[in-house]
């Protein structure tokens, strides 16, 4: 059996790839594990600076959940389908969010259920003019589970959210475009190339100020402002001792190219 996630480093940028074309990229639990232990390798890894993460095969980015694996763990219970679907599910999705270098999803085709959830927790999307999105999960009988009741209001807003949740219509990428789900529409033959243009630009950047931005915007949404402010606070106090600020800084005011270590 081939591995169900592909990862490939180059250029600074980790390319992931969901690799179960034959089942639309279904979301087993050995994908989900994988691709946890496929973060935690690029989170160590100071080659990879950004994440790109798309799906195998023609047709899909991901449909969803694996519907057949984790109806055996509703059929055991509660207590078995919260600890093996559900934490699994949300833990990944999380991990997506607050992870601090970027991640963009480069959606080339269905993402429909738990492939509509990691578009809604990752950082940055595009999506190919193939795409289609769907939160079918009302079909089955059930909300979703891996942050889709939760993410999706906060992007969107409560009314529209609430349509595509209940209704459990496919919707286009030019709508997923409209509501804040992704951040452009391009050609499918080009998909990966903006992508790859688009993480390239942020890894000029400090991976400090990356991973200080990304913290702030993640933590700070779910909180008051007041409380938001502290965040970005700290996340600034951080960077005041390190050399890539000092070097940012210095590279303005002699009008030259900063040159960033990271450190
Ligand atoms: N879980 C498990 N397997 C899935 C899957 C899922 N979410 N989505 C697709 N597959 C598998 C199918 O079982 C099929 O495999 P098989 O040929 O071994 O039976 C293969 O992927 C192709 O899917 P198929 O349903 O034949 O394609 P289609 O073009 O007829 O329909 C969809 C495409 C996306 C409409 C349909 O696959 C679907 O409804 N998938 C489930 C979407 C969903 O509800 N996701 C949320 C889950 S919580």
């Amino acid at each position: 059996m081939s591995d169900p996630i592909l990862l490939e480093i180059s250029d600074g940028i980790a390319l992931i790839t969901l690799n179960r074309p034959d089942k639309l990229n279904a979301l087993n639990y050995d994908l989900i594990d994988r691709l946890m232990a496929a973060l935690s390798r690029i989170e160590t890894d100071a080659d990879a600076r950004a994440v790109i993460l798309t799906g195998a095969g023609e047709r899909a980015f991901s449909a969803g959940a694996d519907i057949h694996e984790f109806s055996l763990s509703v059929r055991q219970g509660p207590n078995a389908a919260v600890q093996n679907f559900v934490r699994r599910g949300q833990a990944m999705t999380a991990r997506l969010e607050a992870f601090r270098k970027p991640v963009i999803a480069a959606i080339n085709g269905l993402a429909f259920g738990g492939g509509c959830e990691i578009t809604e927790a990752v950082h940055l999307a595009i999506a190919s003019e193939r795409a289609q999105f769907a939160k079918p999960e009302i079909n089955l009988g059930m909300p979703p589970t891996f942050g889709g009741t939760q993410r999706l209001p906060r992007l969107a807003g409560r009314k529209r959210a609430l349509e595509l949740l209940l209704t459990g219509d496919p919707f286009s990428p030019q709508r997923a475009l409209e509501i804040g789900l992704v951040n452009r529409v391009v050609p499918h033959e080009v998909l990966l190339p903006a992508a790859r243009e688009l993480a390239s630009h942020i890894i000029m950047h400090s991976p400090l100020a990356v991973g200080g931005i990304i913290t702030a915007v993640t933590r700070g949404l779910n909180m008051t402002i007041g409380e938001g402010l502290q965040v970005e606070s700290e996340q600034f106090a951080a960077l005041v001792p390190t050399s890539d600020l000092g070097e940012g800084i210095n590279a303005w005011i002699e009008r030259r190219q900063p040159s960033y270590s990271g450190r």
